[in-house]
């Protein structure tokens, strides 16, 4: 056997033991960026502009500064990377699918290690409507600029548990180079860096192109009468009190931000003290199951709880409940519940989720 065939025959005996050292007790900072190529246009996107029926509208960070196209360009492409999962099997994107409003299809998505997560994953959209609310269902991050590293360093969902190590493995893989260099001005990985470029990408994902934002400038004539009356028995029945209008229906201009809507009468997930986030429901069609425990399949079924399932509890909200203190029964009729769902409907914005600003830019 000749020098070069030893050799040739050593090689991958050499390449497994590194592979195998590394998966048992170190994050795998080993990555194949061989047969990377990524589709990105030869200008940014503008990721600091939403597409709205009156023309083009800023889009802001959580400091209310414009968004950076080039930062937002980097965040993406992180956003699609299984590289910043522990062995490299998910990303970010595998729990939240822009076809779905940015959530997942399932009740619990599955980690890097197959694992399921504990709660339902969330829809991304209007993230700059949360900024004074938090975070999770729970609301438990404020920035989203620590936020964004939780999924990367959490033992379920991405598994990074040595975030440190994470520049060093984006270091390593070279397509990152120039993205970087457009960003920031130098190829320096930093923590600082990858953080603001993921969070500046994930407040890109504004929906403002719904049936319902072009019907505010119309008078709703736009509207279906079934969608007419979804609305009215929307506001009617308090829901627009706790999923406010003015903000993407999310919370964050009322004066309540979290509530119990007595899903049970005792939760064995404690939420904050027994209560929850309230969710945005722009694009809520696109993003079932429903709930913080994706219990509810499609909307009937959440429709359902509101009108005869809500179970009393001591954080049940007082929306929730009749001025005797008896939790309400809404008993919507079979056409009420139609028409709350079509007027929901009306809240999915189908730019966001065919914009290929915002899709996965890995060939
Ligand atoms: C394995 C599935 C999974 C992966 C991977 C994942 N997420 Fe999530 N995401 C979730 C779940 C589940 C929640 C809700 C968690 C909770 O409330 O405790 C969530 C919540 C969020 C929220 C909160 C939205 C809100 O309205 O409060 C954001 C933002 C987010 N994820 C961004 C990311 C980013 C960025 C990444 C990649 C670095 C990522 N996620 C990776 C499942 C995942
Ligand atoms: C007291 C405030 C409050 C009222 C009133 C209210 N909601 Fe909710 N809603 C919430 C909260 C909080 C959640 C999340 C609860 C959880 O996961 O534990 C929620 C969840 C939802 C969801 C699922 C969101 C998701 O992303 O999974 C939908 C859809 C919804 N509500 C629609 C409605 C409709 C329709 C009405 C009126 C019939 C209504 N809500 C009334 C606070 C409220």
């Amino acid at each position: 056997m000749n020098y070069h065939m030893k050799q040739l025959l050593l090689l991958p005996a050499a390449v497994l033991t590194l592979a195998i050292s590394y998966n048992c007790s170190k994050p795998n900072i080993k990555s194949d960026p061989a047969n990377v190529s990524l589709d990105l246009p030869s200008s940014p996107f503008e990721y600091n502009k939403v597409s709205t029926s009156i023309g083009k509208l800023n889009n802001y960070y959580e400091d209310l500064t414009l968004l950076d196209n080039d930062k937002a360009t980097l965040g993406r492409v992180l956003f699609y990377d299984k590289a910043l999962s522990i062995n490299n099997s998910v990303a970010c994107a595998s729990c939240h699918s822009q076809d779905h409003g940015f959530a997942d299809i399932t009740a619990f998505s599955k980690g890097f290690a197959e694992k399921p997560t504990e709660r339902n994953s969330m829809g991304i959209s209007n993230l700059v409507d949360e900024r004074n609310i938090g975070y999770f269902w729970d609301a438990r991050e404020t920035k989203i600029e620590s936020m964004v590293f939780a999924p990367i360093a959490n033992h379920i969902e991405m598994g990074f548990d040595r975030i440190d190590l994470i520049s060093t493995k984006v270091s390593n893989l070279p397509y990152y180079n120039d993205l970087i260099q457009k960003a920031y001005g130098t190829t320096e990985v930093s923590e600082e860096r990858l953080r603001e470029s993921l969070a500046q990408f994930l407040f890109s994902i504004v929906s403002q192109n719904t049936k319902f934002d072009i019907g505010m400038y119309k008078g709703f004539s736009n509207f279906t009468a079934s969608e007419k009356n979804g609305m009215q028995l929307f506001n009617e029945n308090l829901c627009g009190s706790c999923h406010q209008l003015a903000a993407g229906f999310s919370s964050s201009y009322g004066s309540i931000k979290f509530a119990n809507i007595g899903l049970d009468k005792n939760d064995n997930d404690p939420g904050i003290n027994g209560l929850y986030k309230i969710p945005r429901l722009k694009n809520i069609a696109l993003t079932g199951p429903y709930m913080h425990d994706g219990r509810f399949k499609n909307l009937e079924e959440v429709l359902n709880h509101y009108s005869e399932n809500i179970q009393d509890n001591a954080k049940l909200h007082g929306f929730l409940k009749e001025s005797t203190g008896a939790v309400k029964k809404m008993e919507f009729s079979e056409q009420d519940k139609r028409d709350i769902i079509a007027f929901l409907n009306t809240l999915t914005d189908m730019t966001t989720m065919t914009d290929k600003k915002f899709s996965n830019p890995f060939n």
